[in-house]
């Protein structure tokens, strides 16, 4: 696939890599350990792509590299229209204006000492020509942007809540119009309430500002509320993904049949018959061969064991698993509208 990206689509991943050289062992013998295998999706502006695994399937590892933090080990990465796999640190500077990273932890990302308005203007002073004047006027607009007062621009972050934080760590992300905000567990820290609050936010931002998201989450109740479609990863491979409604009403992959089955309160069509997953997550460094869910899959045959299942169209959304057909049939698709 190298023909022109679509104007609208603001990222596209191509087979995207990443592999850690890791010491192991009494010996520490170094070994490679690859924490993402192979993703390839798009996000086109105004659209939430959810990300979903469990821990340590490669979801941060994928944020970090669409975010222009980590370079990737291989496949390809299309921003807004240019070619970024092997960009330079001027160019990541430049698309700074493209990209903007939201964490878990507000906290963690907004410095103690500044003030909220220091915070908010410090990246237009380095990537725009505005004046203190205005750059003071866009930090406040901005506060009342995400709900909060203008006021706010002159207090420290520990005057705030959780919420509160990360609706300021949301407008630092948006003070230089990006067109692609990658968030990653933005609301995992916060009780359920406030969730929902700052879910909300983010849904009205992207309407108003036609804003694409890339949303990493491990919880499908927060996905089921934020994302147009969903891709879900494990052990650094996407097994499943396409639109929400498809995916949710009637997953055909058994890892994410099983995720919706333990998810509680989800109502998730297909997913009702209860599967329970067996054993434990292989380690990324001594992956099984063959199928990576092979070794907890109650559908498992020989040939799983042996030959990794590539992803193909079925029912709307792609899918990595040598029985997605005969599993598609053990689940006749919902009557329409019931999605
Ligand atoms: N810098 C690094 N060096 C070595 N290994 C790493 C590094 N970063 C991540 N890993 C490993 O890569 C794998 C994927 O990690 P990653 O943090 O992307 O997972 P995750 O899906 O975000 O997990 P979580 O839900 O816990 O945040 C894990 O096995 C992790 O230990
Ligand atoms: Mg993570």
């Amino acid at each position: 696939m190298s023909g022109p990206v679509p104007q609208d689509v603001v990222v596209q991943a191509q087979d995207l890599r990443q592999v850690y050289a890791v010491r192991r062992g009494w010996l520490r013998a170094s070994a490679q350990l690859q924490a993402v295998g192979g993703v390839s999706f798009e996000v086109r502006a105004g659209r939430t792509l959810a990300v979903v695994g469990e821990s340590g399937c490669g979801k941060s590892t994928l944020a970090r590299m669409v975010s222009l933090i980590e370079t990737p080990a291989g496949g390809r990465l299309v921003l807004d229209g240019a070619d970024v796999t092997h960009s330079t640190a001027q160019q990541r500077q430049g698309l700074r204006k493209t990209v903007q990273l939201v964490f878990q932890n507000p906290y963690g990302s907004l410095n103690p000492r500044k003030r909220i308005g220091a915070t908010l203007e410090a990246p237009l002073a380095i990537n725009t020509t505005l004046s203190r004047a205005e750059r003071a006027e866009r930090a406040r607009a901005m506060l009342a942007q995400v709900g909060l007062r203008p006021e706010a621009a002159e207090r420290y972050p520990h005057m705030f809540s959780g919420g509160q934080r990360q609706r300021i760590a949301i407008a630092r992300a948006l003070m230089l119009n990006p067109r692609l905000v990658v968030a990653d567990e933005p609301v995992s820290a916060l009780d359920v309430s406030v969730q929902a609050q700052v879910l909300n936010l983010l849904a009205d931002l992207q309407a108003q500002l036609g804003l694409a998201y890339l949303f990493i989450s491990h919880d499908l109740a927060v996905v089921r509320h934020i994302a147009h479609d969903v891709l879900v990863m494990y052990l650094g491979h996407a097994v499943e993904q396409g639109p929400k409604h498809k995916v949710f009403a009637r997953p055909l992959h058994p890892y994410t049949q099983a995720l919706l089955a333990s998810t509680p309160g989800l109502d998730a069509g297909g997913a009702r018959r209860r599967i329970v997953l067996q054993g434990e997550l292989p380690s990324p460094l001594n992956p099984p061969p063959g199928c990576v869910f092979s070794t907890r899959c109650p559908h498992v045959a020989d040939r799983c064991r042996a030959e990794r299942p590539l992803q193909r169209p079925l029912d709307e959304r792609l899918v990595a698993c040598h029985f997605a057909e005969q599993i598609a049939e053990q689940f006749p698709a919902p009557p329409t509208g019931a999605a």
